[in-house]
């Protein structure tokens, strides 16, 4: 690999580490016109941000900060990621630089790979010891209910990746994820339900916890709060008489901040349901909630 000076924006260039630096200085070079290696140790770039929840000191999403870099650097034309890979030597000089890279053996076909993780929980290596399952726990749901969750199930049988698109559709129907549904899907799809819990748990658009008829989102999100998201979230606790992240108690609205809803032009933004309030004021989104019947 050679580096030839940035004058005639020739030559390529060696990036060590995927993580959010990496990834920003690969993706300039790139667009400058270099052929950029990035070599990751990991299997996957992204780095540590990809592990954290929120930044200091904004609290702002890590992963949308990393995200769209990530897709840019995964499809750049001029970028050759060499993942689950490390750099052996170097010689030469500045403008003619060889590198070895060792490419450590992935023991699946990566253009093949979906990461599903399926071929974990199959693996006949990691999975030897044998346990007892326990005893099952009574499902605690309806037969009305019971009978719901089966449909919901069935009809995504046989699809790869099925669990979240089968929560989603439970979480739509009641609102929340009931434990006995949760446990119902674990059975049904013979998932660890503590995987299932992982991504329930994961997602902020499930919830655990019974949920009103309504879900009121208020952006507290950097340009949102910015424009007055918080008086705006002050005024509906006041109005609904509930703080953030709790239920009415007539199970009519459950009032949620969250970061970032992705459309920051319209700051400040909250949604009911399906429908965005743009730049909302507090006498506007207390009357818009007579819309929403109980
Ligand atoms: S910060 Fe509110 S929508 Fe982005």
């Amino acid at each position: 690999m050679s580096s030839q000076g940035s004058k005639n924006k020739v030559g390529s260039v060696l990036v060590v580490g995927a993580g959010i630096g990496g990834m920003q200085a690969s993706l300039d070079l790139a667009n400058a016109g270099f052929k950029v290696y990035l070599v990751e140790r990991d299997p996957a770039i992204g780095g540590v941000m990809s592990q954290l929840d929120k930044t200091f000191p904004t609290n702002d999403c890590a992963m949308c900060t990393l995200a769209p870099r990530m897709v840019e650097c995964g499809s750049h034309i001029n970028i050759e990621k060499l993942t689950y890979s490390e750099v052996e030597s170097i010689e030469g000089e500045p403008g003619a630089f060889k590198v070895r890279v060792r490419k450590k053996a992935r023991s699946v076909k990566a253009d093949k790979c979906t990461g599903c993780g399926e071929c974990m929980a199959n693996c006949l290596v990691r999975n030897r010891a044998y346990v007892e399952p326990p005893e099952p726990e009574p499902l605690e749901l309806t037969p009305d209910e019971l009978g719901d969750v089966n449909r919901i199930v069935a009809e995504h049988e046989g699809e790869m990746g099925s669990v979240i698109p089968i929560l989603q559709d439970i979480n739509a129907r009641y609102k929340w994820l009931p434990p006995g549904a949760v446990r119902r899907v674990s059975e049904a799809l013979e998932m660890p339900l503590s995987r299932v819990l992982r991504i329930a748990t994961f997602y902020n658009v499930f919830s655990l916890e019974p949920r009103g008829e309504h879900i009121i989102r208020v952006c507290m999100g950097t340009a949102c709060h910015v424009k007055g998201g918080s008086r705006i979230l002050e005024s509906l606790e006041r109005e609904l008489d509930v703080r953030a992240g709790g239920t009415t108690g007539d199970r009519r609205f459950t009032l949620e901040a969250v970061r970032c809803l992705g459309c920051c032009g319209l700051a400040p933004v909250v949604t009911i349901d399906e429908d965005v309030y743009g730049r909302i004021t507090q006498q506007k989104i207390v009357k818009a909630l007579d819309k929403y019947p109980a």
